[in-house]
């Protein structure tokens, strides 16, 4: 069995920013409302010609450079998201041509908000059998495109951005342990209801706003915070830590309130919980991609810290991974 770490990082965000004051002249909503409730002050937001794909590329020439490498070394790229440019070809595929990477296999995972965690996961098991040597792993969101901008309720919480690593054979910021889990029975709770092959495209769905993201607010709020937790802890359990040993704990940035719930229910102070919902909004399987990197180089890691990702989100989905830098 080889050992699988992180060999670089690297992420990319679209520079036009909504500002919740941006919010208040669209829908009844206020910045008060939105911070106070969210955490959330701004949000970027891609051009209409850009694509989760053109995100994802940028994100991934910037990991492949920080890991020293040249496209042409990666072997395999797995791309997180829940907004692929189209059904098929896999937005992976797209990016596999964008960067270059001529001698990688690629595929996409849809584990919705969890997606960066669970590809980290699944690049390690090949780097573990000795398949791949590396592996782009990539989440990317377009989140603006699914978003309803007339619903209040989701249209404050979202935002477009990328974030990427290479996992490949390392003893440094080697994945100690992780552990992933779903429950099916709460995927009504986070969907976009038509386009698939339930409910394919018809004027009515369209007229209907199913293509849209929809989402109980609530219910995910306290299922979250519970499966954040359990996942996070059955992660350090597995690498033999317990909760006071890890130096940062890097979470989904879903809302504000629930990372504050999340630390409590640890046990582990506000201050080791990395945070940047305040500049980017919700980015599903983007968010803890972006914030692993921003965490990196802002030097919140130092070297031998146990670093704890975990993430919740769609399907419903939730995992955890364990870093040792
Ligand atoms: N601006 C102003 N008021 C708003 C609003 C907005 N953008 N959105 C909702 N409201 C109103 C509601 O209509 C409601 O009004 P009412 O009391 O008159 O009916 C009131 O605010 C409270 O609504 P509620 O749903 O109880 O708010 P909340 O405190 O639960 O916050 C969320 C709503 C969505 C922010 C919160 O539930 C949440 O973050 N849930 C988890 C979402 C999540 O994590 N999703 C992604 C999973 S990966």
């Amino acid at each position: 069995m080889q050992e699988a770490g992180i060999l670089g990082l690297g992420c990319y965000l679209p520079l036009k920013k909504i500002t919740n004051a941006d919010l208040e002249k669209t829908v009844e909503t206020s910045d008060e409302w939105i911070t106070t409730r969210t955490g959330i002050k701004e949000r970027r937001i891609a051009d209409k010609d850009v694509a989760a794909s053109d995100l994802g590329a940028e994100a991934a020439k910037i990991a492949i450079k920080d890991a020293a490498l040249n496209s042409e070394d990666i072997d395999l790229i797995i791309t997180a998201t829940i907004t692929p440019d189209m059904a098929f070809p896999a937005t992976a595929c797209i990016i596999q041509d964008k960067i270059g990477a001529k001698n990688a296999a690629a595929f996409d995972i849809n584990a919705a908000c969890s997606g960066f965690v669970f590809a980290i996961v699944t690049a390690q098991q090949f780097v573990n059998m000795g398949l791949y040597s590396n592996v782009l792993v990539i989440g990317t969101e377009k989140l603006s495109s699914i978003v309803d901008w007339k619903d209040r309720y989701t249209c404050v919480l979202f935002g477009d951005g990328a974030g990427a690593c290479v996992v490949g054979r390392s003893k440094d910021r080697k994945i100690l342990s992780s552990f992933m889990g779903a429950d099916g029975s709460g995927g009504h709770l986070l969907s976009v209801p038509a386009g698939g092959s339930r409910l394919p495209a018809t004027e009515s769905t369209v007229k209907d706003r199913l293509h849209f993201l929809k989402m109980e607010g609530n219910e995910v709020f306290k299922i979250a915070v519970r499966i954040m937790v359990d996942a996070a802890n059955k992660a350090i359990k597995k690498a033999g830590l317990g909760p006071d040993d890890i130096s940062l704990f890097i979470p989904h940035q879903a809302n504000i309130r629930i990372l504050m719930a999340v630390a409590k229910r640890l046990g582990v102070p506000k201050e080791k919980i990395f945070m940047n919902i305040e500049k980017y909004g919700n980015m599903s399987a983007a968010s803890t991609a972006v914030a692993l990197a921003e965490a990196s180089s802002e030097n919140r890691i130092k070297k031998g810290d146990n670093v704890v990702l975990v993430a919740f989100g769609g399907g419903l989905t939730y995992g955890a991974v364990v870093i040792k830098w």
